[in-house]
């Protein structure tokens, strides 16, 4: 009996047509559900931030990540990470000596979760995971810097980094290279592909450009 009343129910909701109203209503559902899961899981703290400057999370792979750590052999000091996600290279940084180790990232389930992953190796109390928006942070004590962010956002960072970051800072930036720049080194494949740039001959490339456009 109530299998009949089941299947009844069933094929009337199958029979029915959806009209114009249903379907606007379906579609204005979707969409707030698609835009709560953005604004509330993938990129909450981001309001203040132009859409512009809004980079989704996107975690560096293993390989990216030792391309990152190969590129960055011989190097001391603190070390920032901008846009830390889960911290997984902050976290790698901090096991490779690198002090202070710090992450910064808007987002606060993000920094929550990299705290967990420092506390599971154990390193909770070595790493710095600061809910802070990387486009306000004074840079000026890190001689070390790495970088997973869009290509829509790196030529912006490039005139952060070049004027906040000390003379022998060494920048590396994965997945994507910086616009305007020469790397000095290169590591990896492909997507896995990571770049070195140390801030000092960029500077000079910028002031012996900039004297030889004044006299000519
Ligand atoms: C592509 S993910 C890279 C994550 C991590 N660095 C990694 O390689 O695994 C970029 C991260 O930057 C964060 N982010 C984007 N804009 C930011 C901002 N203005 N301030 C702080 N974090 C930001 C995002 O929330 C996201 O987690």
């Amino acid at each position: 009996m109530e299998d009949d009343i089941q299947e009844e129910v069933l094929s009337q909701f199958k029979e029915r047509r959806l009209g114009g109203w249903q379907v606007l209503q379906l579609t204005a559902g979707t969409g707030l559900a698609v835009y709560a899961v953005w604004a509330g899981i993938l990129m909450p703290g981001f309001r203040r931030v132009p859409l512009r400057l809004q980079v989704p999370y996107m975690p560096a792979s293993r390989t990216q990540v030792s391309n990152v750590m190969t590129l960055l052999k011989g190097r001391s000091g603190g070390i920032a990470d901008l846009g830390s996600g889960d911290g997984r290279i902050v976290l790698e940084a901090c096991c490779q000596g690198f002090s202070p180790a710090v992450g910064y990232e808007l987002n606060p389930w993000l920094v929550r979760l990299a705290y967990f992953h420092a506390w599971r190796a154990g390193q909770h109390r070595s790493v710095s995971y600061r809910r802070e928006d990387l486009w306000k942070v004074d840079l000026s004590a890190y001689k070390n810097v790495t970088v997973f962010l869009a290509p829509s956002v790196l030529s912006l960072l490039q005139k952060k980094l070049l004027a906040e970051l000390p003379e022998d800072a060494l920048i590396v930036a994965g997945r994507f290279p910086f616009p305007d720049w020469t790397a000095c080194k290169v590591e990896g494949d492909g997507v896995d592909r990571a770049w070195a740039y140390h801030i000092q001959e960029l500077r000079h490339r910028y002031q012996s450009q900039d004297i030889h456009e004044e006299t000519s």
